[in-house]
């Protein structure tokens, strides 16, 4: 197994400082791509065209560009479901271009936008295939299906058994991860594995895939059409232009705010301010406090935080510290059970794994415009309204011009003043040029 324990992430990101701030050992490997070339019988030309790129352990890498322009022939070819023309591909220490395929599955794992699950195998069978393919004990596969299902928010007894065709898109999309994830490949390729879904439930997948990751570590490699879900996710993204060729390969930050050329800014699109949004978490940013009393606090002392407070807001919490319900200067403070509580019930909070743009649509929505932000067990953390995120917005902006700049500044010295418009990453070479 090509794992490199002694490998740092990738970056020095806000994503990869906390990686690094973890005990390594499950990191992934490194990927390294060169000089990789595929041309399909009866083309008119290489469909990926002298690619070389490097992915640093544990860094999620995401793959953006037009329909066609092979991002998924690129690929195919790292686990080699599509074999390259020419060129090498490495994991960790590994040249696994000419290694046995099937060995080199075993630790690429690889999930689809269709899922990619046999209709006519269970969940717990589709998710086990790897592991069994492995020589696994049976005991030991059926603990790790049981486990990965719990991974991907999947309750085990109730879907085990189920068939692909008995569940969601989404519901498909998550076995699809966890199937990938079973065997703890270090490498994780995935292929516009949320495509299928609506809105709603790719947000919510992202973040799924965001909370894994945050615990794996794994070196992904993740492709997909929508420039906001490779801001969301990537440490960085590779800009791809026809035949795969690097438009540009940085981190999103410098991307939405340096693009390289029309090409980029294209994609890039305008509205730097919104997609900051996506790309910056409720934890990040400094939240307000208001007072904070409980559910069974005697009224006086309420009505006394209610009047001393400053804010003219108290939240009452429930038990577990839950924000419960907004009291504001005028209610009457609940009187003791069994009367009816008085002020507004909390209908919507946002944990602080949030995007600042789910954070801003429960602001937008809330009738006082503000939002409390809750931790791991929903417990109140702390409050965000306009004021805070619009501060919040513009001074991550701000850092991130001056990131880039720097940044910018530090390739130039390294590749002396005439660096092309394909730009590298902070580590080695970006690419073909
Ligand atoms: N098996 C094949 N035989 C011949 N040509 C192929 C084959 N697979 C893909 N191609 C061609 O190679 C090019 C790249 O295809 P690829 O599937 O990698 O694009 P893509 O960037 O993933 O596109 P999309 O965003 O639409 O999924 C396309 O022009 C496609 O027609
Ligand atoms: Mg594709």
């Amino acid at each position: 197994m090509a794992e490199q324990p002694g490998e740092q992430p990738y970056g020095n990101g806000p994503r990869a400082r906390e990686a690094a701030a973890r005990p390594a050992g499950s990191v992934g490997a490194a990927i390294r791509l060169e000089h990789l070339t595929k041309v399909y019988p009866g083309g008119a030309g290489p469909a990926v065209d002298d690619v070389s790129m490097e992915i640093g352990a544990g860094e999620t890498v995401v793959l953006v560009g037009p329909s066609g322009c092979g991002k998924s022939t690129t690929l195919k070819m790292i686990n080699r479901l599509i074999e390259p023309t020419s060129g090498r591909i490495r994991i960790g220490d590994e040249d696994v271009t000419g290694i046995d395929p099937v060995r080199l599955r075993r630790k690429v794992g690889y999930a689809i936008q269709a899922s990619g699950l046999f209709p006519h195998m269970t969940v717990a069978q589709n998710v086990a295939l790897v592991p069994r393919m492995a020589g696994w004990s049976a005991a030991r596969t059926r603990e790790r299906v049981e486990e990965m299902l719990g991974l991907v928010g999947l309750d085990p007894g109730e879907f085990r058994h189920r068939y692909p065709r008995q569940l969601s898109g989404g519901q498909q999309q998550r076995v699809g991860v966890a199937r990938a994830l079973a065997a703890d490949p270090p490498v994780l390729l995935m292929d516009e594995p949320f495509g299928a879904v609506d809105p709603v439930t790719r947000d919510h997948l992202q973040d799924e895939l965001l909370r894994l990751q945050r615990e794996l570590r794994k070196t992904i490699v993740f492709v997909t059409h929508d420039f906001d879900e490779a801001i969301k996710l990537g440490d960085r993204i590779a800009v791809l232009r026809e035949r795969s060729r690097l438009a540009q390969f940085d981190t999103p930050e410098a991307i939405l705010t340096h693009p390289a050329d029309a090409f980029v800014a294209g994609f890039v699109g305008s509205g730097a301010a919104l997609k900051r949004l996506h790309l910056a978490r409720v934890r990040d940013v400094p939240v307000a406090d208001v007072p904070t009393a409980h559910l069974g606090d005697p009224p006086e002392a309420i009505a006394g935080l209610l009047r001393d407070g400053g804010t003219g807001a108290v939240l009452l919490l429930d038990g577990d510290r839950r924000p419960h319900t907004w009291l504001r200067r005028g209610d009457r403070p609940p009187a003791p059970p069994p009367a009816a509580p008085a002020g507004t019930p909390v209908t919507g909070t946002v944990p602080r794994d949030a995007t600042l743009r789910d954070a801003l649509e429960a602001v937008l929505t809330d009738p006082a415009g503000r939002v409390a932000v809750t931790g791991p067990r929903g417990e109140y953390t702390g409050v965000l309204d306009l004021a805070t995120l619009r501060g919040t917005v513009q001074a991550l902006l701000a850092a991130d011009r001056a990131e880039a700049l720097a940044h910018q500044r530090a390739l130039r010295g390294a590749h002396g003043a005439g660096a092309g418009t394909a730009q590298e990453g902070p580590g080695g070479p970006g690419g073909a040029a």
